[in-house]
């Protein structure tokens, strides 16, 4: 009979010790890896979780500890296999996992010890550990199973609840090799990590956190609090059309949001933890949630927009179902996440309909705030404080203006009578209401007007400071640094251009 290709074969099972050390390798900080560990008590269930720093120098354990359903010793003993589940397999539509791999890779990047006790409701407490360093001494998967009398007293606090999972880290290598116990600024800097984990988890899993949400994070004895990326109860946030996306039959929501000008915040400090964690030019472009849980904390995915100051404004919410997992490359750390090819033009259309109002929000404030460095001749407008109040006056030292003013003769008091008048009634509250609410609505000076009427202003200024006597030198630097003229860089070229001859000739 003849044979196939597949009948002979040597088996090769990975080499234990040098796969579990490449398993330490995937890359991970140690708030994402934590976050990897959440996301498994979260799929489980739990509205509880506890994480504890452990301060002892080399000794420190970090420990985490749910009160969701738990495991069977089957289902545990599986868990701890590195590829636990296949990553092809339908997923319940909450559960955060993916690959299998998450619990064994996020763990040993960090410690080189790992034990998971657990308890499923009125059951036994199961305890298993991969201890790397022993796999490398015996070179077998072995995975340990310690009977009743060598189960930690840590895991006996499961007995607390009805159900729930223990993970303790120990050999915690990667943070606490070579500190010593004693020393305070090794312990200030193992418990500073805190800090960054709190605010990464506050982050990550703010839609777990929020208030009508059944879910409470405490890292040694406090709360984290969830940080919302858009700052949905800010009166200035702006909320652009959802849109919904069919992709392979399942729904994307995207929802844009444009965030509040710096100048409507209370102050800084407020206007500083808005940003998040890496602040706020770090922080924008598009949040993809896979079943609510965070992967990309801000990023333009590629599309061709980068992290500007002035689109800083922008963050767009996308949601995603775990069943797209393989068409947006979800990867095993949960933090990378790119458009499949056919709606990348789609994405880059919804980024650009949020930068261009965002930038408005961010310049249009800017602009304002420039205004006192230029020139006084510049704006035809001015504001000063008169008795702590604002006042907007129109600006007497403006070309045409002044020339007005001077050539008025015995209209002169008429019009200035008009000119207060005008003043005194800006409609600054609705201004600022149309403004903040539809800042793309607001006209800009001369937008949608005919160009000869510009070109009329135009001339009527240039008119005004020559008449003046303002050289025409002179008159054509104003003019390019003139409101708002400096917006129309063109149209000065062009009306310099025909005023060149005369001032070469000067
Ligand atoms: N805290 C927990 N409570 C109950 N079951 C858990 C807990 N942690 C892990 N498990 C079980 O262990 C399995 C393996 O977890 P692991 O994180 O390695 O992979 P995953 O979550 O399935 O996928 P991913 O690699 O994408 O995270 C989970 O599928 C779950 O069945
Ligand atoms: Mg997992």
């Amino acid at each position: 009979m003849k044979t196939t290709l597949y009948d002979f074969y040597d088996e090769i099972p990975p080499d234990p010790g040098a796969m579990i050390e490449s398993l330490r390798a995937f890359g991970y900080h140690l708030e994402t890896s934590i976050a990897d560990i959440i996301d498994n008590s979260i799929s489980a269930e739990a509205h509880n979780i506890g994480i504890d720093f452990n301060w002892k120098g080399e000794r420190s354990t970090i420990s985490f500890i749910d009160d969701g359903i738990g495991m069977t010793e089957k289902v545990l003993t599986n868990a701890m296999r590195p590829g636990s589940k296949n990553p092809l397999e339908e997923r319940d539509e909450k559960d955060l996992g993916r690959f299998g791999l998450g619990l064994k890779t996020a763990s040993f990047s960090q410690c080189r010890k790992l034990t998971v006790g657990s308890k499923r409701k009125a059951g036994e407490i199961f305890v298993r550990c991969w201890d790397l360093d022993y796999i490398n001494e015996c070179g077998e998967w072995r995975l340990l199973k310690p009977d009743k009398e060598n189960i930690a007293p840590i895991f006996l606090s499961l007995n607390e609840f009805k159900s729930g999972t223990i993970v303790l880290w120990e050999k915690i290598d990667r943070i606490t090799k070579g500190t010593n116990s004693d020393n305070k600024k090794h312990e200030d800097h193992f418990l500073g990590q805190i800090d960054v984990v709190k605010d990464h988890l506050a982050m990550v899993f703010h839609r777990y956190l929020e208030k009508n949400t059944n879910l409470k994070i405490m890292i040694n004895g406090r709360q984290v609090k969830p940080w919302d990326p858009f700052l949905t109860n800010h009166p200035s946030t702006q909320r652009l059309p959802m849109e919904h996306v069919i992709f392979n039959g399942k729904e994307i929501t995207i929802q844009p949001f444009i965030l509040p000008h710096r100048s409507k915040f209370d102050n800084d400090k407020l206007y500083e933890i808005a940003g998040g964690p890496g602040g706020w030019n770090e922080r924008q472009g598009f949040y993809i949630y896979r079943n609510k849980r965070l992967i990309v904390q801000g990023d333009w995915l590629g599309l061709g927009f980068r992290k500007e100051q002035h689109t800083k404004l922008a963050r767009i919410l996308v949601d995603l179902p775990n069943s797209l997992d393989g068409e947006w490359r979800i990867d095993v750390k949960k933090s990378v996440a790119r458009p499949p090819p056919l709606i990348r033009d789609k994405f880059k259309q919804i980024a650009k309909l949020t930068i261009e109002p965002a930038i408005n929000i961010y310049r249009y404030r800017g602009k304002v705030a420039e205004r006192s460095s230029a020139a006084s001749f510049s704006f035809p407008w001015s504001t000063s404080v008169q008795h702590g109040m604002y006042h907007y006056s129109i600006n007497r030292d403006h070309p045409i203006v002044a020339n007005i003013l001077q050539n008025s003769g015995e209209n002169k008091n008429k019009i200035k009578t008009m000119l207060r008048l005008i003043e005194e009634t800006v409609p600054v509250p609705l201004i600022i209401l149309n403004s903040s609410n539809n800042p793309d609505k607001i006209q800009q000076p001369f937008e949608d007007a005919p160009s000869g009427e510009l070109q009329m202003v135009l001339k009527e200024i240039w008119d005004s400071m020559i008449n003046t006597g303002v050289s025409k030198k002179d008159a054509k630097k104003r003019l390019e640094q003139m409101e708002p003229f400096s917006d129309y860089p063109d149209f000065v070229k062009d009306f310099i251009q025909s005023q060149e001859s005369e001032i070469r000739n000067e």
